[in-house]
């Protein structure tokens, strides 16, 4: 028994020295050198990193977090549309799918999204036949939906202009 574990000692001993194990942070020449010490890393110029979908804590890799899930400054989101917010929340200009994605635009068939609403460009809204419709008050413009109120200003200050043009042109 005994002599059998120590014939295998020196195959054992070896196994190990074989085995490259490169930190995080430490160089390395193939992907294998870092995994062989942290999962999920891999060999990123020339040096151990996490995997792009996670980060590091604590000399281990974790998996970035998904959209609607918990996060905090430590806890990158795993979507580049999107920021932590208590929760990883999609920014501005996109809605929660699978991935942040773009907005939809006026006239066009709703994303999918709870609700459907969100899916939609601002002040658009999903109506019954599932196009992305701007809400009353707003012009529809390929990509966006203007409040009305702002066109009015824009022609109310154009009118204006006229008349202290053509008020002008009375006096010359
Ligand atoms: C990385 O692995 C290769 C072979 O897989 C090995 O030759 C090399 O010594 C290792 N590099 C480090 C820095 O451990
Ligand atoms: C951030 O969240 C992670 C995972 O839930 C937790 O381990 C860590 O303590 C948190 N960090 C802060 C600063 O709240
Ligand atoms: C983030 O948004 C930009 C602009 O819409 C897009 O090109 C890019 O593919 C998005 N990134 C991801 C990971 O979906
Ligand atoms: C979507 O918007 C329309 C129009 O503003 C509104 O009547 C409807 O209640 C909204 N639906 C949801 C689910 O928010
Ligand atoms: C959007 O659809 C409405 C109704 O079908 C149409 O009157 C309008 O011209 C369309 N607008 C754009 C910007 O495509």
């Amino acid at each position: 028994m005994c002599t059998k574990v120590l014939l295998l000692l020196p195959f054992i001993l070896c196994s190990f020295a074989v085995v490259a194990a490169v930190p995080l942070g430490g160089a390395c020449t193939n992907t294998f050198n870092c995994t062989s010490t942290t999962s999920d890393s891999e060999c990123k110029s020339l040096t151990c990193q996490c995997m792009g979908t996670h980060y590091q804590q604590n000399n281990m890799c974790f998996s970035k977090i998904a959209i609607g899930s918990p996060c905090n400054g430590t806890t990158p989101c795993n979507d580049e549309n999107a920021s932590c917010m208590n929760t990883c929340t999609c920014n501005n200009a996109f809605y929660p799918d699978t991935t942040c994605k773009d907005r939809i635009h006026p006239n066009m068939t709703c994303g999918n999204s709870t609700p459907k609403n969100a899916s939609c460009v601002a002040n658009a809204y999903c109506d019954s036949t599932n196009i992305c419709v701007c809400g009353i008050g707003y012009t529809t413009t390929t990509t966006s939906c203007n409040s009305a109120v702002t066109i009015a200003v824009v022609e109310m200050s154009t009118m204006i202009l006229c008349f202290v043009l053509a008020y002008f042109e009375v006096l010359k």
